[in-house]
Formats: structure tokens, C-alpha cells, sequence
């Protein structure tokens, strides 16, 4: 049915794909996430979403979304933007973030879909120094 092939494409899509409360409070993860930030889904769950990235997003990122829930003001929904990950170990990576807002029984929710640029920036890079 639509629920086992909808189950399907989040097992087996290559990018990380993240779901919020309007808490920020992680709801659900797909096995990308577990293998591209080194923790295992129960880690995941029930945490703020803000523990998968560097300062000053850290410290900012509640405000961020609750002043979108106050101003209705998108910077990221239906944009899209290049910004900065941080994996289990502390290291950090370039990765591009689309969001998109949903709403379950009256409350809203948001999905966040990351997709790594690390090795599209290291080859950028060796392209820069083979010139
Ligand atoms: C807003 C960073 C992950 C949901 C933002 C903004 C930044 C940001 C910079 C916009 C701030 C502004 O200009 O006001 C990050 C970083 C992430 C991350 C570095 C790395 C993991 C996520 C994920 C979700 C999410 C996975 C959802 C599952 C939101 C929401 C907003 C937001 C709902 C407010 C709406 C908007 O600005 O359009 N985030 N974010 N973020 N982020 Fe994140």
C-alpha cells in the first residue's frame, strides 16, 4: 500500500531527511541521517534538532523557528540554503538544507532534507589547485 512504498523511498533515499515539531523536537529520521551524522536513530529521537550543528546556529536555531512561527517570515522554507553540519565526532561539513512545513492533527511540523556537499566541495577544490 501507500504507506509501505512511502516507507520505502525514506529507507532508500541517499539524502538525510529530518522531521521537527514546532518545538524543534526530532520526530523521525531516515537511515541517511543515522549514517551521515554518526548517531543511531533512538539518538535522534526527541532531541533538539540543534545538536546537529555548529555555533551560532546552536544557539539560534529556537529562535529562528519560533520566529517564523511568529512572523510567518520564511528565510529557509521554500528557499533553500547552503549551511553547516556537525557530525557525532565534531567535525563539520558543508551540507544544503531544504525545509518544508506540514501540519498533523492542527499542529505544525516541519521536514528538513540535507544533502551533503563535502565531496562536491572537495572537487572543487582539486579542480582550483590542478589550474
Ligand atoms: C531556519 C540553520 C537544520 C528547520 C534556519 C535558518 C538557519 C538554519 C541559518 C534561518 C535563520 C534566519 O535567517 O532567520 C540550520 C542548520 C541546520 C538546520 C545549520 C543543520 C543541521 C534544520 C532541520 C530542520 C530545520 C533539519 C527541519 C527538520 C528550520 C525551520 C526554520 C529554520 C523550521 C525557520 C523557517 C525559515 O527560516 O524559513 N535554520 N538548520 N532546520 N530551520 Fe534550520
Amino acid at each position: 500500500g501507500q504507506a509501505s512504498k512511502l516507507r520505502a523511498i525514506l529507507q532508500s533515499a541517499l539524502d538525510a531527511i529530518i522531521t521537527i515539531d514546532s518545538c524543534g523536537s526530532i520526530t523521525t529520521v531516515n537511515p541517511a541521517t543515522e549514517k551521515l551524522f554518526g548517531y543511531e536513530q533512538s539518538e535522534f529521537l526527541g532531541r533538539n534538532v540543534n545538536f546537529l550543528m555548529p555555533e551560532p546556529y546552536h544557539r539560534e536555531h529556537d529562535g529562528y523557528i519560533s520566529n517564523y512561527l511568529a512572523t510567518g517570515r520564511r528565510k529557509i522554507i521554500g528557499i533553500g540554503r547552503e549551511v553547516t553540519g556537525r557530525r557525532r565526532d565534531g567535525s563539520t561539513f558543508p551540507m544544503h538544507l531544504a525545509v518544508s512545513e506540514f501540519q498533523i492533527d492542527g499542529e505544525r511540523h516541519f521536514t528538513g532534507i540535507i544533502h551533503d556537499l563535502s565531496a562536491h566541495k572537495a572537487t572543487e577544490r582539486a579542480l582550483r589547485q590542478a589550474q
